[in-house]
């Protein structure tokens, strides 16, 4: 068996953890090879809406495994509360949660970390969710981390003190405020308390295993490509490699054990955090294009920047990451606007016209160059059938397809797990 990837396109938050929970019936294991709590995954069903940012989206679903891969960076405290807040599902974590030894821990003096230097950067800040999120990668390449199994030695307090001690001296060079730390300490401590209970195993053996036995296995990306820390915006960008690559070192599986690569997409863009966005709106469409997107981060509760559909980014990121099918999300957002832009190029300052996201297109000031289409201007409450959408919306799907060149086999027009229309 091949292994599946599921990843964003764009700046995160494009509907993975809806179109994981929709697809995990059809697997055995859902595992997350990177990033950490910074994503927020959004489920809905029966009524509720669940946000994930460690546990993989295929948890509500039974007997499917899920596993935090060794690419993830994770936060004790925050697991521990994410599994806390489920008790009442009566989800088995004994039976269906592993996390790899081998995944990297964020310890408190990360957040802290995190916070000093996004406040040294002033303006220049990255808009981190400052989850510790850089500061932990960066100690993971650095080779002085904590991994998961290092908390079932008996030394480790001591080589967390010596952590503690390192973050200190840079803690003091940004004059930051150690005050809070005991207590976040003690929070620390209980959660790894709890940690200790969890299956810790080498997730890299599981999934190897289940894939050589012929289950299916379906890898959940958090984040998006255009966040990946090489292809992404730098550096308003995350820590880790969010592209399908980054599975096969977040998990363990070699390149030529993977199958489909999902593509999902929002039927428009958002962004949360800073750094370029060519197709920004500041007027009222991207006004309202939030409200009616609810576009707030899961996560953070930021506003979302909003702006049209960028088919240059979305032909860069399907080409780093050899998309096999495409999801389009959120359809449904579009349905106020009589006229739908989408951008094909950019314009440079000089004139010159480009369609690509190169090096210098990053410190540019790139004017998107949009063509115009009809919107469907109308409900898509009762579109629970590809041919009985609106012709408006039929047109557009296919000019994304003839434009990116990847069939669109999944649209999205609500929230729920049942508004998933598949082709
Ligand atoms: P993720 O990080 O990629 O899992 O996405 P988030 O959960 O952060 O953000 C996606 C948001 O859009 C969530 O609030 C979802 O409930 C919601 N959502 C997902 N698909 C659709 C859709 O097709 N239509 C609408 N209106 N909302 C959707
Ligand atoms: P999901 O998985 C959207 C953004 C932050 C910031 C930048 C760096 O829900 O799609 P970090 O905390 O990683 O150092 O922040 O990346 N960011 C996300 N934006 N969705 C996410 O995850 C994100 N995770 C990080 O806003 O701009
Ligand atoms: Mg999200």
């Amino acid at each position: 068996m091949k292994m599946d990837i599921l990843l964003g396109l764009q700046w995160g938050d494009e509907g993975k953890g809806k179109v994981v929970d929709v697809l995990a019936p059809q697997y055995d294991v859902v595992a997350r090879f990177q990033g950490g709590p910074n994503a927020g995954h959004t489920l809905e069903f029966d009524g509720i809406k669940h946000v994930l940012h460690q546990i993989p989206s295929g948890i509500f679903r039974e007997n499917i495994l899920n596993i935090i891969g060794n690419g993830v960076v994770l936060d004790p405290v925050v697991l521990r509360k994410e599994i806390e807040g489920l008790h009442k599902f009566n989800i088995s974590f004994k039976k269906n949660l592993f996390v790899s030894k081998k995944a990297t821990i964020i310890i408190p003096t990360h957040k802290l970390l995190d916070a000093a230097y996004e406040k040294s950067k002033g303006d220049k800040k990255i808009g981190s969710t400052l989850k510790g999120i850089g500061p932990t990668y960066q100690d993971k390449i650095g080779r002085v981390a904590l991994r998961v199994g290092d908390i079932l030695a008996p030394d480790f307090e001591d080589k967390y003190n010596a952590l503690v001690e390192k973050h200190k001296t840079i803690l003091s060079f940004y004059e930051f405020d150690l005050i809070h730390l005991p207590e976040l300490e003690k929070t620390f401590f209980e959660a790894v308390e709890f940690f200790r209970t969890l299956n810790l195993v080498d997730s890299e053996y599981e999934v190897n295993g289940y894939l050589d036995s012929g289950k299916k296995v379906l890898a959940e990306g958090a984040q998006g490509s255009l966040l990946d820390i090489d292809f992404g915006s730098y550096p308003f960008v995350t820590s880790s490699n969010t592209m399908a690559a980054g599975a096969c070192t977040g998990l363990g599986v070699a390149p030529s054990k993977i199958g489909e690569v999902f593509g999902i997409f929002k039927a428009y863009c958002t962004r949360v955090g800073s750094g370029p966005f060519p197709t920004e709106l500041f007027d009222e469409d991207g006004e309202a294009m939030r409200k009616e997107g609810n576009e707030f981060g899961s996560t953070t509760g930021r506003p979302r920047r909003c702006g049209w559909i960028d088919l240059p980014a979305l032909k860069y990121s399907i080409m780093i990451n050899g998309v096999t099918q495409l999801f389009m999300m959120k359809a449904d957002v579009l349905n106020i606007f009589e006229e739908i832009k989408i951008c094909t190029h950019y314009e440079l300052p000089d004139g010159s016209r480009v369609d690509r996201l190169t090096y210098e297109l990053n410190t540019q000031d790139a004017k998107p160059i949009y063509k115009t289409v009809r919107g469907w201007f109308t409900s898509l409450a009762e579109a629970n059938d590809y041919d009985k959408f609106p012709v408006e919306l039929r047109d557009y799907v296919s000019l994304l397809e003839d434009e990116l060149g990847v069939p669109i086999k999944m649209v999205s027009v609500g929230p729920d797990r049942k508004q998933t229309i598949l082709r």
